[in-house]
């Protein structure tokens, strides 16, 4: 699928169909779609006059042209209350529409953008949304299954404005590489647990490496027991898959001292360990190396748009199983940190490897970092499928991902790190314990976190909620959802050193 800008009369492209917008409430369709309707003899002022079509967000409504105009279907798609109106409704009824025109076999399709202006909404990010609301809703993970769809190929964004085209094509260039990243992650995560081993991640960031020029290192048991990784090498000890710390390293402006740490937990499958997890549901602890793949994709986004930044992103991966060789409750491990942790539960497993992840990426340079990890069941109850869970030791690193997050779309919501609560991780025989009270549990395992984070500017998204979707809704689709890709990318673009 590609998304392209057309400077042109709507009306005359032949395509299999056509997508013009409304907003509810407006009585009669303005501007280049007054035209589409005209040519339709009126048919979407009469959906709209006779009370069939609202336009609320995301209703769509399907008119045959009948040979009236070189498509076979009109769809008008409703954008809700003008004043109602964001950046996300775009990337949603994209989507949608996308979706439905694919169901009705449609393989090529023109859409006619706003073109009025916005409060507040620049046109570069209104294409973008266009992009990626298309790219992201037609995501299909159907590798393992005989395809059961038709294809949508070509999203043509016409347009009657020749100023920007420029411009507005390199939004769409930037849609395009930011929704591939995102599919990529959800490629990874959907892959089974089978398949999508440490080691094969270690693959797939070689690949990435490979085609975006990264550097790469890939540490393995070896070398993690010579930097002392305790506390990931534990977690391992159940699985035969090999454990692996993938870090990938994004140079973008050499000048400067300052790296971003990106790091990801990369559970391949969680099944609780000793501390096995109840059956019912277990299927979806292939989700639970989101975090990981969330890094790997957004590193290979930015070295695509090549901001002037440095990002390094670390991903420890491993299998949490049961077996005779795997960490017990009682053990105690002792961390790259050098602080050693009490074992109360094998299924709190995600806070090992990222304590040691953490401080193999400070070690490195890592600072501000942000770690992404499907790290509790308790932050999914707090918030839901729709916000992640966010925790952060520094002010203003926090308004940085706030107002990235607000770009993409991508909800998260913060929580405390109460200094008093600290004490639910104290352990009588160790520096401290991997469990803490049963009461908030998402902020006791940012609380373990930030122990290992050396007082560098830090902020944790507990992604447990959203990682994974049961519906398809807008540009989500059911399975993985790809989160935190596009607001890590845009997170690099805000601290990057602009272009003069
Ligand atoms: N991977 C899970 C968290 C999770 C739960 C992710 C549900 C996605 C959906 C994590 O490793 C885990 O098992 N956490 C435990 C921690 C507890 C033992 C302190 C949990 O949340 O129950
Ligand atoms: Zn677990
Ligand atoms: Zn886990």
């Amino acid at each position: 699928m590609i998304t392209r800008i057309m400077q042109g009369d709507i009306k005359y492209i032949t395509a299999d169909a056509m997508v013009v917008t409304m907003f509810e409430g407006e009585k009669k369709p303005i501007g280049v779609i007054s035209e589409v309707d005209e040519a339709l003899n009126g048919a979407i002022a009469q959906i709209i006059s006779n009370g069939e079509f609202k336009a609320k967000v995301n209703e769509i409504s399907v008119i045959h042209s009948l040979g009236k105009l070189p498509v076979r279907i009109v769809a008008v798609v409703g954008l809700g209350k003008r004043q109602e109106f964001g950046i996300d409704k775009i990337r949603n009824s994209t989507a949608e529409v996308c979706r439905l025109l694919r169901k009705l076999n449609c393989h090529k399709i023109t859409l006619s953008p706003l073109s009025e202006v916005i409060e507040n909404i620049k046109l570069v990010d209104l294409y973008e949304a266009y992009t990626e609301g298309s790219l992201l809703g037609l995501y299909i993970f159907d590798k393992y299954k005989k395809p059961d769809h038709t294809n949508v190929d070509e999203l043509l964004l016409v347009s009657e404005n020749t100023a920007r085209l420029e411009d507005l094509g390199k939004a769409i260039d930037k849609g395009q590489i930011v929704a591939r990243a995102t599919n990529l992650a959800r490629d990874m995560v959907n892959e089974p647990a089978n398949n999508m081993t440490p080691s094969h991640i270690a693959d797939i960031a070689k690949e990435i490496a490979g085609e975006q020029n990264l550097k790469i290192k890939v540490l393995d048991v070896e070398e993690m027991k010579s930097l002392g990784m305790g506390a990931l090498l534990g977690v391992a000890k159940g699985s035969v898959e090999p454990p692996k710390m993938v870090v990938l390293t994004y140079q973008g402006d050499s000048n400067s001292s300052e790296t971003i740490g990106f790091v990801g937990k990369g559970v391949t499958f969680d099944s609780g360990g000793i501390s096995l997890k109840p059956s019912a549901g277990m299927d979806e602890m292939k989700d639970d190396m989101a975090g990981a793949a969330a890094v790997l994709a957004a590193i290979s986004g930015i070295a695509q748009l090549r901001p002037k930044v440095n990002v390094i992103a670390v991903v420890p991966t491993v299998e949490n199983l049961p077996s005779g060789t795997a960490f017990r409750p009682s053990d105690i491990l002792k961390s790259m940190s050098g602080k050693t942790i009490e074992i109360i539960s094998t299924d709190a497993e995600g806070r090992l490897i990222l304590a040691d992840a953490l401080c193999y990426a400070i070690k490195n340079g890592a600072s501000p970092l942000i770690d992404l990890a499907t790290l509790t069941g308790a932050c999914r109850v707090a918030l839901g499928n729709g916000y992640a869970g966010a925790f952060c030791n520094n002010k203003n690193f926090m308004e940085n991902i706030n107002n990235a997050a607000n770009k993409t779309g991508e909800h998260l919501w913060q929580l405390p790190l109460p200094e008093e609560y600290k004490e639910h991780n104290k352990s009588l025989i160790a520096d401290i314990k991997n469990v803490g009270d049963k009461l908030a549990g998402a902020i006791s395992a940012a609380l373990f976190l930030g122990e290992f984070v050396d007082k560098k500017p830090w902020a944790h998204l507990d992604i447990a909620g959203v990682a994974a979707s049961k519906v398809d809704n807008g540009y989500i689709v059911k399975g993985a959802t790809g989160y935190g890709v596009r607001t890590l990318i845009e997170l690099a673009l805000s601290l990057a050193k602009k272009e003069n």
